[in-house]
């Protein structure tokens, strides 16, 4: 208990899934969270829910490719919790599946844009505050699709998650020297929204569990005690990894 006493975490995704789990555990461990999303009202029901038990949130909704946004949820940290110290960038979409010759410019832009280049807005507006924090950790969700497995029909969230694994190692080797840690987190397929999309029937359900050795999904409980280990001082001499948190999905051949 307590593994965030008193720091101030930025989770983007926070309406639902991992990102949701991920703030209930960061309040829980007395974090104060900034909760991102879109959606107003699941933000609303998360930070009602955490005002509930006893801690601090607050929600700015929003969309991640949106610079202003990105720049908004920092100076929310810093102007009502006075700083910043755990950014969890994690809000990502499947984005354009199927075929390369059947995805539009404009539907891989949005993806690469969404899962990527919203990584480098919260950098950019997180990083200034983060190294002002005795305990910075900043944290991007990855998958392990396009760093230890090629799925069909997936190339540009591929694409665009392994671009996140590229970032996190040149930012952790960029400011390790001032004390902040970088680090990716590599979920296997989780029991979410966006998780139940890909299994989304009885048979691909049942061949989504198949390709992890643990033969089922991640509760997102599972993946955010990752993020919980990768935000606190557990993590203290842990940077620029990829930290896959995937059931064996990555090296399972049965
Ligand atoms: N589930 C899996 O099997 C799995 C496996 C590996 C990695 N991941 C990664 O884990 C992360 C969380 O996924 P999840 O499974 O928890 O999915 P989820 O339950 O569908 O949640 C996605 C979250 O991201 C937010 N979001 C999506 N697009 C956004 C945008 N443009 N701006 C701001 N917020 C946005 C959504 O809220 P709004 O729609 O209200 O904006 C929601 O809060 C993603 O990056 C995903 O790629 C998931």
């Amino acid at each position: 208990m307590n593994r965030l006493e008193n720091r101030v975490a930025i989770i983007t995704g926070a309406s639902s899934g991992i990102g949701r789990a991920t703030a209930l555990l960061f309040a829980a461990e007395g974090a104060k969270i900034i909760a991102g999303a879109r959606g107003q009202d699941g933000l609303d029901k998360l930070v009602d829910q955490i005002k509930d038990t006893g801690g601090q949130a607050v929600a700015i909704a929003g969309d991640v490719k949106d610079e202003a946004y990105a720049k908004a949820l920092v100076e929310t940290a810093s102007g009502l919790y006075g700083g910043l110290d755990v950014a969890f960038n994690n809000a990502g979409t499947l984005g354009a599946m199927g075929a390369v010759s059947d995805i539009s410019l404009e539907r891989w832009h949005d993806t690469l844009e969404t899962n990527l280049t919203s990584a480098f807005l919260g950098a950019k507006y997180q990083i200034p505050e983060l190294l002002k924090s005795r305990n910075g950790s900043l944290i991007f969700t990855s998958t392990f699709v396009g760093f230890t497995a090629g799925m069909p029909g997936m190339t540009a969230y591929a694409a665009a998650k392994s671009g996140l694994i590229g970032l996190t190692q040149c930012l952790a080797a960029e400011h390790g020297p001032q004390g902040l840690r970088v680090n990716a987190l590599l979920p296997g397929g989780t029991d979410t929204p966006m998780g139940r999309s890909v299994a989304s029937s009885p048979e691909a359900e049942d061949f989504v569990k198949s390709l992890h050795s643990l033969k089922r999904l991640a509760e997102p409980e599972e993946i955010a005690r990752s993020a919980l280990y990768l935000a606190s001082d557990d993590a203290s001499f842990v940077t620029g990894t990829a930290l896959l948190v995937d059931g064996g999905v990555s090296i399972n051949k049965t």
